[in-house]
């Protein structure tokens, strides 16, 4: 009798456990339903938390009317229309581009030189100067070279409102390191120089009808600035930089050009690239003054580095056009 009492607990316990398991999976389920569901349903929700690990899952950010969000919005201003600021005397400081002529959509396009996740990884080591540098040093190299300017000032509130803007398109990384999608798409070199008839090519059938017949492109006729950017004349980025070394200029166009490009959807071959990208720069553009004092370790210099000194015996030639198998 006592035996058969014993018996019907487990059995009993037995039940209610198996219950409890069903219970658990159904509650699992359940949860897991919610959860893929706020993420389709409440992507507004999802947003507020959610950290990307790649620039191409970039979210818009609105700025907040506050102090920061104000900055963060002249910052926004400073990048997009760049040719409207940076007068002295009524004269413009530099050339008409806008940071965001190559830091496309505001420095948010996936490997299009992005700022997204930026200020995480400076300072950093930069080989030009071959010194550990600040996000606001690094600025001041494109004011120097892509804008064909001169550095502002480190504390004035133009640079406090750029680097607060890279800092709020940069709330939700949380990187340490580079950032997928920083930077541009690598690129298969070919083995041989640039072809220049075959990048002239290229040119005119795919790059002419927006950055025009001399590569001086299509001011805007509304405002200042340009619809599409000059790629060489005294209007451009001068010979000293980043855009003026053919390798880096090839893997900003495999990217991003022709216009509509993407890294997952590029528009040229790895060799097209590599032609126009020699093409657009065989053209005579402004001139950066003690160019010699640049890569102080001449081991850092990179290759495409298009003058001298060297610390090898390859021709200025070869280093402005390729090969690169040295
Ligand atoms: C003509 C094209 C061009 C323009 C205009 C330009 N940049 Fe750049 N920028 C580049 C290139 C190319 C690089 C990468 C250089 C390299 O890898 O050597 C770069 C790099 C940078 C970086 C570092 C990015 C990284 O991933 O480390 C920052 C920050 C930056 N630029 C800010 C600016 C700002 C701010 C402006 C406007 C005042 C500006 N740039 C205008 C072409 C440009
Ligand atoms: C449909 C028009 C269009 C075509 C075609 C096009 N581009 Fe562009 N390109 C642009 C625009 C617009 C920008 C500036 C992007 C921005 O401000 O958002 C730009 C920017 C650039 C830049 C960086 C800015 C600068 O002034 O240096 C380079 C380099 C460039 N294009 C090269 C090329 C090359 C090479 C081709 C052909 C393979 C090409 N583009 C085809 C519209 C075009």
């Amino acid at each position: 009798m006592e035996y058969k009492k014993l018996t019907n607990y487990v059995k009993a316990l037995g039940g209610i456990a198996l219950l409890s398991l069903v219970l658990c999976v159904f509650l699992f389920l359940f949860a897991y339903q919610q959860g893929t569901s706020a993420n389709t349903v409440s992507a507004a929700e999802a947003q507020n938390d959610s950290i990307i690990n790649h620039v191409a899952d970039y979210i818009p950010v609105t700025f907040k009317d506050d102090n920061e969000g104000q900055l963060a919005s002249y910052g926004e201003k400073l990048i997009k229309n760049t040719y409207d600021y940076f007068y002295e005397d009524g004269k413009k400081i530099g050339n008409n581009l806008a940071c965001s002529n190559c830091h496309l959509n505001g420095g948010t396009k996936a490997f299009a030189a992005p700022y997204v996740g930026l200020h995480q990884v400076f300072p950093m080591y930069i080989g030009r100067e071959d010194k550990i540098e600040s996000l606001e040093e690094r600025i001041n190299g494109c004011f120097e070279r892509s804008m064909n300017g001169r550095a502002i000032a480190e504390n004035g509130k133009e640079m406090r409102a750029i680097i607060t803007y890279i800092k709020q398109v940069s709330a939700r990384t949380r990187n340490d390191k580079r950032l997928e999608g920083q930077g541009f798409v690598k690129l298969e070199l070919p083995d041989r120089a640039a072809d220049l008839k075959q990048g002239q090519l290229i040119y005119t059938n795919k790059c002419l009808s927006c950055h025009g017949e001399h590569g001086q492109g299509q001011k805007n006729p509304n405002a200042g600035g340009y619809l599409y950017p000059p790629l060489w004349g005294p209007d451009s980025y001068n010979d000293g930089a980043g855009m003026a070394r053919m390798l880096t200029a090839a893997r900003f166009i495999k990217g991003n050009m022709p216009l509509g490009a993407t890294y997952e959807e590029p528009l040229l071959s790895d060799a097209e690239a590599y032609d126009v990208a020699a093409y657009i720069n065989s053209f005579d553009r402004p001139k950066k003054a003690d160019k010699d004092k640049d890569y102080p370790n001449l081991a850092k210099k990179p290759k495409d580095c298009a003058y001298p000194p060297y610390s090898d015996h390859i021709s200025a030639e070869q280093h402005k056009y390729g090969p690169f198998n040295f």
